[in-house]
């Protein structure tokens, strides 16, 4: 009988030893086999990317990680899924699997801040160079791709700024100049977007985010096709990354509930924002959510939902004041990351180019000095609440 995701998400991990509807959490370094032989036969078939139930040694994973593995593959319709011990560990093996010395790698302007931080100094210290473009114009991606591009990193939509990219342009480009696609899909999910069908040959997810659900879990799992497999496999087998058995757990019982979770996410995104929108204070949210703009059209084209993440960009010649407006929230917590349950506000520095920070200052995102960006994550809570809080703490905007 063909099931939908949905259903598949709610199917047990059996235990079958224990006869538990959740898989056991196997802790291990050393696996043992009853011969040499075993283990040189088990050994060929994960070189092949056969269907097995545990590794050779516990650096690659233990039964508890093949599970959820097995799981994200259905999920992102994947040749193979790598799990790492964060988000970021995720992003590093992509770029590191596939940027050799001499190459360049075209990353788009609005990634998350590590990302271009990794991308611009790191790569740098092993000669690969990089070259940020203009998410708003596909010319731009374009004009910046020379014959020693490698890569095309995209995050959709970017960190923060929220900009949405026509993802199938850039796919068929890509394929024609014959350069490797990565997509940062950790906003949309891939239960909303499935990159690897779309044509990219990685498809990301900071599984700290929704996956997990509950801000209490890290990890990274990076999706591939059969045409990065082998090169992806070589430096994650070197590099030691790997995700725990506990985490592995925790992200396999969020994923029973992304679907109801993101439902409610997006329900009280809609009616937060519906508040949001009337307010004076508020000159612009950086959402999917006016059918007449560019950002909307291109949601549309690609996802079947949208998720509890924005930023509303705020005016005032004071920034103290918008400082004072976030700390003044009793139910949105200050603090990194998203995707759990609850509701989260932080004011983004996106002009900052001091040269030790975080590079993550916008080169093509236009905003004038009094604007200010507050990243806002919807949380799970009673949505009137929420509004209340926000109202009440906008006051002190001035
Ligand atoms: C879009 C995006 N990608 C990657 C990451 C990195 O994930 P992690 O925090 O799990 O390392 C983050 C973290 O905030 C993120 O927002």
């Amino acid at each position: 009988m063909k099931k939908s995701i949905r259903t598949f998400l709610k199917r047990p991990t059996k235990d079958n030893s224990n006869r538990s509807a959740n898989p056991a959490i196997i802790r291990a370094s050393t696996i043992l086999f009853d011969s040499m032989q075993e283990l040189y036969a088990h050994e060929k078939k994960i070189k092949k990317n056969q269907k097995v139930t545990h590794y050779s040694y516990g650096r690659y994973g233990s039964s508890t990680t093949i599970q959820l593995e097995n799981i994200l593959k259905e999920l992102e319709e994947a040749f193979h899924v790598f799990l790492t011990g964060t988000g970021f560990g995720g992003v590093a093996l992509a770029i590191m699997s596939l940027c050799r010395p001499g190459d360049e790698i075209l990353v788009s302007d609005n990634v998350y801040g590590p990302t271009k931080e990794i991308s611009e100094k790191l790569l740098k210290e092993f000669n690969v160079n990089a070259i940020f473009y203009d998410p708003d114009s596909f010319n731009d991606l374009k004009n910046k791709v020379t014959k020693r591009t490698k890569l095309i990193l995209v995050e959709n939509p970017g960190s923060n700024t929220f900009e949405f990219q026509d993802l199938s342009k850039i796919v068929k480009f890509a394929k024609r100049k014959k350069i490797f696609t990565f997509l940062d899909n950790t906003w949309g999910t891939p239960l909303y977007l499935k990159p690897l069908k779309l044509g990219f040959d990685m498809s990301f997810s900071s599984a700290t985010k929704y996956f997990s659900g509950h801000s209490d879990a890290m990890g990274g799992s990076l999706a591939v096709n059969k045409k990065v497999f082998k090169q992806v496999m070589f430096f994650y087998k070197l590099s030691g990354y790997r995700m725990s058995a506990d985490e592995a757990y925790l992200i396999i019982r969020g994923l029973r509930t992304l679907d109801t979770r993101l439902k409610k996410h997006y329900e009280n995104t809609k009616i937060v924002i519906n508040f949001l929108k009337k307010q004076k204070k508020i000159k612009e949210i950086l959402y999917p959510y006016k059918p007449s703009s560019k950002n909307f059209k291109l949601w549309k084209k690609y996802y079947s939902g949208a998720t509890g993440l924005l930023s509303v960009v705020i005016k005032s010649k004071k920034k103290s004041s918008v400082i004072k407006f976030v700390n003044s929230l009793e139910l949105f917590g200050i603090g990194y990351s998203w995707g759990g349950f609850e509701s989260l506000a932080i004011l983004q520095e996106l002009r900052s180019k001091k040269k030790d920070e975080y590079i993550q200052g916008r080169n093509y995102f236009r905003f004038k000095n009094d604007e200010h960006i507050v990243r806002l994550h919807i949380g799970l809570e009673d949505p009137t609440d929420l509004i209340n809080d926000l109202r009440r703490s906008l006051r002190y905007i001035k």
